[in-house]
């Protein structure tokens, strides 16, 4: 296999990316790490949906069963074929493990038919990376916040691909809490968008949820607490024989949670005097989490970067991005590359 090639710069080099670490198989094309060919993303949330969240098991097979059509669409759309194709590019964890093995087995099954190197990407690196495709004058140093469904972490980026990790959640990650609430409030999954339209029509300082700052300084990130914190406070509503106002609720959630957000993040640019910052991840679709860290920014005379609604989940073209960053810097792997569900950052 040819594919221990250190690679000669300044190569518009196509990328064939794999995605498919939860619920949405994606593949892209992407030209030279930055020009999107194509991204196609193949969404699970209908077949999940019934079931309240991700089934791994049922979402494994789905991406068995529409790995290879959604690859020829992202070829197709992007006018190449697989002898165009310079390196394969594929999310290897953290995810779901059986998820993450269809994706990584069809990238080492192409990496070796096509005598191509193949490059294995942290997921969140790739949600970083989402920002460089839509942003060009970004670069690193800046602070990145990556809010998903798995993961909440503050990082300062001072290069291409080097972080030091700030702060993390020490037990929910913020998506997760949305979802949570949401079934609490039976507004079905995925719960981030549902909270986010009901908020709309909502009081946000209604009910006042916990907000979890932790220790004195701490960057790090707890939701546990408020998710209790909603519950009880149904429960006993519902005790007390009183109507449950869906959207205060909502918006009051949202709310407590934005709000520690937005001043943990503008926090850690302050301690290590950065003056950008870049947001990644699902819930960096929220509307209210956009707004208020916009306005907040402005405030305190910070950049702030975030990629539009598709590039905020998970999709095959953010990888592409940062596997071409890792190939660059003479990262590539063999065929014992693993899927790795807890894959450290
Ligand atoms: O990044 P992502 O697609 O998958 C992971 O890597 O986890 O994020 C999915 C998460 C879900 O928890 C979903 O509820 C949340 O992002 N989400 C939102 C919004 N859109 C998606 N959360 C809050 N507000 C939204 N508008
Ligand atoms: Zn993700």
């Amino acid at each position: 296999m040819n594919n221990n090639i250190l690679p000669p710069k300044n190569k518009e080099y196509l990328t064939l990316a794999i995605e498919t670490s939860c619920d949405e198989t994606s593949a892209a094309v992407v030209r030279g790490g930055k020009v999107v060919l194509s991204n196609i993303i193949s969404s699970q949330i209908e077949i999940h949906k019934e079931y309240g969240g991700v089934v791994p098991e049922i979402a494994s097979r789905h991406h068995l069963e529409n790995i290879n059509i959604i690859i020829k669409e992202a070829l197709d759309h992007a006018k190449v074929n697989f002898e165009g194709i310079d390196f394969i590019g594929v999310t290897s964890g953290p995810g779901l493990v059986g998820a993450l093995l269809v994706g990584i087995s069809t990238a080492k099954a192409l990496s070796y038919a096509l005598n191509i190197p193949l490059v294995g990407v942290h997921h969140i690196e790739g949600h970083i990376c989402a920002n460089y495709l839509q942003h060009p004058d970004l670069h690193p140093p800046f602070i990145g916040i990556v809010v998903s469904g798995g993961h909440t972490h503050i990082v300062d980026i001072y290069d291409d691909l080097s972080y030091h990790v700030l702060g993390r959640t020490r037990d929910d990650a913020v998506g997760e809490a949305f979802d949570k609430v949401a079934r609490v409030l039976g507004l079905g999954y995925p719960g981030g968008p549902a909270i986010d339209l009901l908020s709309q029509s909502g009081d946000p300082y209604a009910i006042d949820f916990p907000r979890s700052y932790l220790e004195h300084n701490s960057l790090d990130f707890s939701f546990s607490g408020i998710k209790t914190a909603v519950l009880n406070h149904i429960n006993s509503e519902k005790q007390k024989g009183n109507e449950i106002h869906q959207a205060d609720v909502a918006a009051s959630f949202q709310m407590a949670v934005v709000e520690v957000i937005v001043n943990k993040t503008i926090r850690a640019a302050e301690q290590t005097n950065r003056d950008t910052i870049a947001m990644a991840g699902g819930v960096a679709a929220n509307s209210l989490l956009r707004k208020m860290l916009k306005d907040k920014c402005a405030e305190k005379g910070m950049k702030l970067y975030y990629p539009s609604l598709e590039l905020c989940t998970d999709n095959a073209a953010m990888i592409g991005c940062a596997a071409y960053l890792n190939y660059m810097k003479g990262k590539i792997d063999y065929l014992d590359l693993d899927a790795n569900p807890n894959l450290k950052l």
